[in-house]
């Protein structure tokens, strides 16, 4: 039987990049090929999110166009894994011109068995065919699966799943269940096989993720093991919880030279009222006494956030104080959304008059865009003339080089193609606001 092909298109956060890595181990493993494009694959699967009504649209719309691929192939399998999966479940298989299998994010080591059993005949919208798994496992961390994963330089190492906060406007929970930290030896494991084989970047993943605790282990000591791995060169992190941010962990990040000087610290409100009613379980002011004993300790670290602007009864001077917030820390980068109301979530439970108009939550979110943006162009365009280190990913999409720096800022710049899988200098020479243009000064470090 000639060798099926998978191909796995994958949205949302980067638990779900780590996860299609995930499947295509589970998948290489009986024997599928990666198939790059759903033109020649026997089987489709999208992995999706169910953050924000607007990622589902997207997730559905795509599934549609994607049905053209089984025209005169009706064995090809259509499969939607991943939270929204999880979060629509069988209301999945009708949608978007038939789904054969919706799959959660617990159940993906029957990956191969169930689409074995999902043979043809292709289905019909009299006759579909579809299979759901959408059970919880608290105890399925995927161990002993080996990712297949994008990069040879740059990895995600999953130490957590699930969530155990309850944030009320955030569905996340209730798709992928408690939060269940793996065990600290098989983390150190896996960096350590990563690192022999060339990656140098390792990025810890979990929702809370320093709210990983294990036995005697909690992050900041997790942290610090992760960072002395021989040979390993950058350890980020993502996505903390402010309320789990400790002094030790800012201690760690300061102590350890390979953890970078960046940290993501998701904020969502500058006001107390609303960060109590999101159920955030922090003050404004604990946030703000966080920044500053990471920023007293390295002074240079660049912070980046999550802000939701328009969540339910958000007055105009609550939204102006998350405008002030932004103005007073200043960050390098920001995610901003506007609230986006979730089936089953504790905020749906609100007055109906207290949810924004979205004329008003859109007005919002521009001026806080506009705000940030702002920002971030004036920190930016005081790096330039600077010379930074950069680690070389690939080539740009629009010619030249493409690199992160420690501080996890993209540059692009000239230089042969030799050099990806180096670290080398490059002066900073213009911004776009976001990101960087720069000259290599020809110092370079081969690492891969
Ligand atoms: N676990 C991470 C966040 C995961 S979701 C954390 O707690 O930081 C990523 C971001 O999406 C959140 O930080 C939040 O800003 C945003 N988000 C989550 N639910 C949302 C909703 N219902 N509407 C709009 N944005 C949302
Ligand atoms: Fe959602 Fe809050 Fe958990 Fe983050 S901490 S995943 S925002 S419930
Ligand atoms: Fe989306 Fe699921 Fe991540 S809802 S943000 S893909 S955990």
């Amino acid at each position: 039987m000639a060798t099926k092909r998978a191909y796995i298109e994958t949205y949302g956060c980067q638990m779900n990049i780590s996860d299609t890595e995930l499947m295509q181990g589970i998948l290489a493993e009986q024997g599928y090929a990666a198939a790059t494009s759903p033109e020649d694959a026997d089987v489709i699967l999208v992995n999706t999110c169910a953050i924000r009504d607007h990622a589902e649209q997207r997730v559905l719309g795509r599934v549609g166009q994607l049905q053209q691929f089984r025209e005169g192939r009706p064995e090809v399998v259509i499969g939607v894994t991943g939270c929204m999966a999880q979060r629509m479940g069988a209301d999945l298989l009708g949608k978007a011109g038939g789904v054969d299998l919706v799959m959660g994010p617990d159940a993906y080591r029957e990956l191969p068995a169930k689409l074995a059993s999902l043979r043809s005949p292709a289905p019909t919208p009299q006759a579909p065919r579809g299979l759901t798994v959408l059970r919880f496992d608290p105890h399925e961390n995927y161990e002993g699966v080996e990712a297949k994963r994008i990069s040879g330089l740059v990895a995600w190492v999953p130490i957590q799943r699930g969530c155990n906060y309850r944030c009320t406007y955030c569905i996340v929970p209730y798709v992928r269940g408690d939060e269940k930290n793996r065990e600290p030896p098989q983390i150190l494991a896996e960096v350590r096989r990563l690192v022999d084989d060339g990656v140098v970047d390792v990025t810890l993943l979990g929702q809370t993720v320093n709210s990983y605790e294990h036995g005697d282990w909690d992050f900041p000591r997790l942290l610090r093991a992760v960072a002395r791995v021989d040979g390993i060169r950058r350890v980020r992190f993502t996505s903390p919880h402010p309320n789990d941010f400790t002094r030790e962990l800012v201690a760690a990040m300061a102590e350890e030279p390979t953890v970078c000087a960046q940290l993501h610290l998701p904020v969502q409100s500058g006001h107390n009222r609303t960060l109590k009613r999101m159920l955030r379980r922090y003050t404004v002011e604990a946030y703000r006494e966080k920044i500053a004993w990471v920023r007293e300790a390295i002074p240079h670290i660049a912070l980046s956030t999550d802000i939701i602007v328009a969540f339910p009864g958000e007055t105009e001077e609550e939204y102006e104080a998350t405008l002030e917030l932004m103005r007073e820390i200043r960050f390098d980068d920001a995610y901003l959304y506007k609230y986006s109301l979730r089936d089953g979530t504790p905020a749906t439970r609100l007055p109906r008059d207290q949810f924004i108009p979205d004329d008003v939550a859109q007005a919002r979110l521009q001026k806080l865009i506009a705000t940030h943006r702002e920002i971030q162009a004036e920190i930016n365009r005081a790096e330039v003339g600077r010379v930074v280190e950069v680690l070389v990913e690939k080539e740009a999409r629009r010619g030249g080089l493409q690199g992160r720096t420690e501080s996890n800022k993209v540059v692009t710049f000239a230089g042969p193609t030799s050099l990806v899988g180096s670290f080398v200098d490059v002066r900073l020479t213009a911004t776009s606001g976001a990101t960087f243009s720069g000259v290599w000064t020809g110092a370079i470090e081969r690492v891969a």
